[in-house]
Formats: structure tokens, sequence, C-alpha cells
């Protein structure tokens, strides 16, 4: 098939592009670059041997995106492209609301009107809110999600249901995803925030290497057995094959589809900092601080149905994970 992804030169996007490729698939990237820098993608040629098609734009500006439609067969879309920091998303609402939900009203509208009604959609399990079953199933009733950032997610999700309620021609799959980390092997691409990473592994990553001091543990009175919060990691490349899996979804007119994209097993924070130790052989200096806001104490989920109807399961470890994150932390200490 040939696959549009937006948002493709940003982390999940850049390997899947791999994936896809190793599938047999061709890819055309959009991306205004406002996460991300060209160089991942010019990374990707140098794993899959060959330069994809990539168009500087924003996925909210209509023109351009008729302007891709009409030049490429596209077969189906997966959006990646989105603003995804928490914390950022909190205190810029109008942003956050603006920049996800608009581009996903302008692509779904230019892709309608070229007759292409298949679509993947990057979810979170930011939707389930504080989960009301553990392991969270596709069942387990959406929660409140107490950030803008996660509204964007759970309020697309329900445009998107009724969408494909509303014409049937589409086939649209919710990947909710659990929380990605690692690297490709090749430790040419990888996860590379702008400023002070909020999320744990970056963190770790650049504690280690010395940008950062220490890492911050946020919270050890959780309800859990060491008192930090659980949470379900996996390895990029797997959740990056979740996406090609998910492809032959659409193939077979799936309507519409839910999948939790992780691995089912829960690490708390001190679980991962000793991992990354013992699979690195570095330090990871920490100290506990108070709780984050807005942070859940335990969330991993049950992968079951992407086995049973995608045939997709995790095959990498929390010791892959620790090693390929910090394979590319090594040889990219200051990012792309
Ligand atoms: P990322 O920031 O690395 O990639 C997103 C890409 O979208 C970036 O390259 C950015 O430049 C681009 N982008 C943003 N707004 C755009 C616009 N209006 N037009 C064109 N391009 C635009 O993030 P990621 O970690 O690769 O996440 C990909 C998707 O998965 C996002 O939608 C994110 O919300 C979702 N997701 C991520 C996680 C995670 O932990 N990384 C978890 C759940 C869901
Ligand atoms: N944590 C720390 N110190 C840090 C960063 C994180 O102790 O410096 C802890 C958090 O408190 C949490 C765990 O590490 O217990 C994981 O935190 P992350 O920020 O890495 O991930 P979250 O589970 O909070 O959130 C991630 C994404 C969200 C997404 C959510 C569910 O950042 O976008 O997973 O998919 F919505």
């Amino acid at each position: 098939m040939n696959i549009l992804l937006t948002g493709g030169a940003g982390y999940i996007g850049s390997h899947t592009i791999v994936e896809l490729d190793k599938a047999g698939h061709s890819v055309v990237v959009v991306d205004n670059l406002v996460n991300s820098s060209e160089e991942s993608l010019n990374r990707v040629a140098k794993i899959i041997g060959k330069q994809v098609p990539f168009v500087k734009a924003d996925v909210r500006d209509a023109v351009s995106m008729n302007a891709i439609f009409d030049k490429y067969k596209i077969d189906a879309v997966i959006n990646f492209a989105g603003l995804k920091a928490v914390g950022e998303s909190v205190a810029k609402p109008l942003e956050y609301y603006e920049n996800n939900m608009n581009a996903c009203f302008v692509l779904l509208n230019v892709m309608r009107k070229h007759n292409c009604k298949n679509f993947i959609f990057s979810s979170s399990a930011t939707v389930y809110g504080d989960p009301a079953i553990i392991p969270i199933t596709e069942e387990c009733p959406k929660g409140e999600c107490t950030n803008p950032y996660g509204k964007t997610k759970s309020m697309l999700e329900e445009v998107l249901i009724d969408l494909q309620k509303a014409d049937p021609e589409w086939n649209i799959v919710l990947l909710r995803y659990f929380n990605p980390i690692g690297a490709h092997e090749s430790g040419l691409i990888g996860e590379n925030p702008n400023g002070i990473p909020n999320n744990l592994m970056p963190y770790i990553t650049q504690t280690a290497v010395g940008l950062r001091k220490e890492l911050g543990v946020f919270g050890n009175d959780y309800d859990t057995p060491d008192g930090t919060g659980v949470r379900d990691y996996i390895h990029v490349c797997d959740l990056a094959a979740g996406h090609v899996c998910a492809l032959q979804a659409i193939d077979r007119k799936c309507g519409l589809a839910i999948y939790n994209l992780g691995t089912g097993h829960g690490y708390s924070v001190l679980d991962v900092v000793r991992a990354f130790e013992k699979a690195n052989g570095v330090k990871v200096p920490y100290s506990i601080k108070p709780r984050r806001a807005g942070d859940i104490a335990t969330c991993y989920c049950n992968p079951a149905k992407a086995k049973a109807e995608l045939g997709w399961e995790a095959k990498y470890g929390i010791e892959e994970m620790c090693r390929d994150a910090w394979n590319f932390q090594k040889n990219n200490p200051e990012g792309y």
C-alpha cells in the first residue's frame, strides 16, 4: 500500500517508516517539523537504503494536503501529527486544541474528497484516565483526562467513531499506545525531545550521559509494590510494527477497530532505573520528589485483542528497551 504518514519525522513515525518499508509498503511523509528534524528522515534513509518522499507542510494547510493527495495515490493515512507534551498542554490549551483537532479535521476532509477512507489514529492509554480495570482491556470504559492533550485524543476518538458510523466505507483503527521507549537497534534514530524531557526514559538517558544531574522520581507513596508509578513500557519498534499489523485490519475492511498496543507488563519507575543500570552498566543518580500533578499509580494493558485479531505482540523486553534507548543517546549526545 501507499501510506501517508503525517508527523512521520517524529519519534514513532520515523520508526514506523522502517517497519512499513520492511513489509513492502511505500511511504510519503508530511511534517511541519514543529517537534522534529528532517535529519531523522536522512537517518531513516541510511537504514532502509532510500529517501522517502517528504513534504514540509502543516497538516492544517488544506492546500498543501490536497496537493499531496493529487500527486501521490494514497491508500491509507497514519496520523501521528500532533503536539504531545502534557504539561505544555495545560499552559497552552488553545494551541493544543487548535493544532491537534484542526489538523485531524482538515486531514479527514481532504481524505474524503480524494475518496481515501482508511485511517489509523495515534491514540493513547491516557483516554482510560485512572483506569477502572487493570490490566486494561479495550472494553474498559474511558475515563476523565486531566489535561488538554489527553482530551484531544479522547475527543478525536469520538469524532472518528461518529464519522465511521455515518459513513461505513471508512476503515478506522484507533491505536491506544502505552509508553513507547527505546530506539532502533542501529542507534541512528530515537527519541529526541526538545529542552528538558517530560518523560521518564529520555530523562534517564540524559542523566546517564551527564546532561542532567539526577532523575527526580515523582512520588514513592503510590499504591504500587515499591510506591513509584507503574507503566506498560513498549519498545518503539514493536509499537511501529503494530501499525503494519493494523493495516491488515484495514485490508479486511474492519470498519471501526480499537486496539491497545502495550506489552501487558507493568514496571515501576525504580524497576526501570534498575533495569537501565543493569543493561548498560551505568549509574542513574536519582532522588525522590513530590508526586507530579495528574499522574496515576498504575497503567498497563491486556494486549490479547491485538494478538488475536492482528497477530501482533511485543517481541522486546525491558532490557532491550533500555539497551537501545542508551545506544541512541550515546551515539547522539546532543540529539540529531
Ligand atoms: P513527536 O512529537 O516525535 O511526533 C509528532 C510529529 O508531528 C512531529 O514530528 C511534529 O513536528 C509533527 N506535527 C505536529 N503538529 C503538526 C502539524 N500541525 N502539521 C504537521 N506536522 C505536525 O511525537 P511521537 O512520540 O512520535 O508521537 C506520535 C503520535 O503518537 C502523537 O500524536 C502522540 O500524541 C501520540 N502518542 C505518543 C505517545 C508517546 O509517549 N510518545 C503516547 C501515546 C500517543
Ligand atoms: N516519572 C518520573 N520522573 C520523570 C518522568 C517521569 O518519576 O522525570 C514517572 C512518572 O511519574 C510516571 C512514569 O515515570 O510514573 C512514566 O512517566 P512518563 O511521563 O514517561 O509517562 P506517562 O505515563 O506519564 O505519560 C505517557 C505520555 C503521555 C501519554 C501517556 C499514556 O507522556 O503522552 O503515557 O499513553 F498520554
